[in-house]
């Protein structure tokens, strides 16, 4: 079953509870959300009071992507606000596991982002740890990127370390330049989870191409 997460960056920040609501209407699993600092990238969205004043307005579940240099400083207010999935990158973090644990005692589900150029291989020792991987298929900052192709292999690596491990509940995700090309790509390596920014929102029937991008 593959699942579609509308990425919110491409949303009208103006109008975002209709924007949100389109989505859910078209049949989206989680609304993918994109948190930035200006440090750990070149851009800055918003924080947890946004993503707390959205979450009465959706049943979606929160996937929430944080691309930003302290994640363990957030972990306690994204539990609070009822978070499904608290995503950080893998660059930023010297203690992984001490943070996956820390998430996973909250009650959310741990997952870690890697960037285009690291590898997939240093997941190895937290694998059966792991709820999720996400695979970036762009530099992580901005939305409307192209697709980066050798996240292709990089879908069928996490999938088989997971495997390797045992862990087949892991969800493997995949994160820029995902349209009604590239989706094909990634669900063939192994992808169970999709997220789409520009595709889904700039896209005239919305459920029509959360319908597609699934496959
Ligand atoms: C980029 C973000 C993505 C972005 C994807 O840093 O993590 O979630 O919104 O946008 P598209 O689907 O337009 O590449
Ligand atoms: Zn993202």
């Amino acid at each position: 079953m593959i699942q579609i997460a509308p990425s919110m960056l491409s949303a009208d920040f103006s109008n975002l509870r209709e924007d949100i609501r389109t989505i859910e209407e078209g049949g989206a699993d989680l609304l993918h959300i994109d948190v930035m600092d200006g440090h750990f990238v070149p851009n800055l969205t918003f924080g947890a009071p946004i993503v707390k004043a959205l979450r009465p307005h959706t049943t979606l579940p929160f996937d929430v992507h944080l691309m930003v240099t302290n994640p363990a400083d957030y972990v306690e207010e994204y539990a609070k606000i009822g978070v499904e999935y608290f995503t950080f990158h893998w660059e930023v973090v010297p203690h992984a596991h001490r943070l996956i644990q820390a998430i996973k005692s909250t009650g959310m589900k741990a997952g870690v982002s890697l960037n285009p150029s690291t590898p997939v291989s240093l997941l190895e020792d937290i694998a059966s740890d792991l709820d999720l991987i996400l695979i970036m298929s762009v530099n992580p900052g901005f939305g409307g990127q192209s697709f980066i192709s050798n996240a292709v292999k990089k879908v069928q690596q996490a999938r088989q370390l997971l495997d390797a491990v045992g862990n087949t509940t892991a969800v493997v995700e995949v994160d820029g330049g995902i349209n009604l090309e590239t989706a094909p790509l990634v669900r063939k390596a192994g992808a169970t989870m999709l997220v789409a920014g520009s595709a889904v929102f700039g896209a005239s029937d919305r459920a029509d191409m959360i319908r597609q991008l699934r496959g």
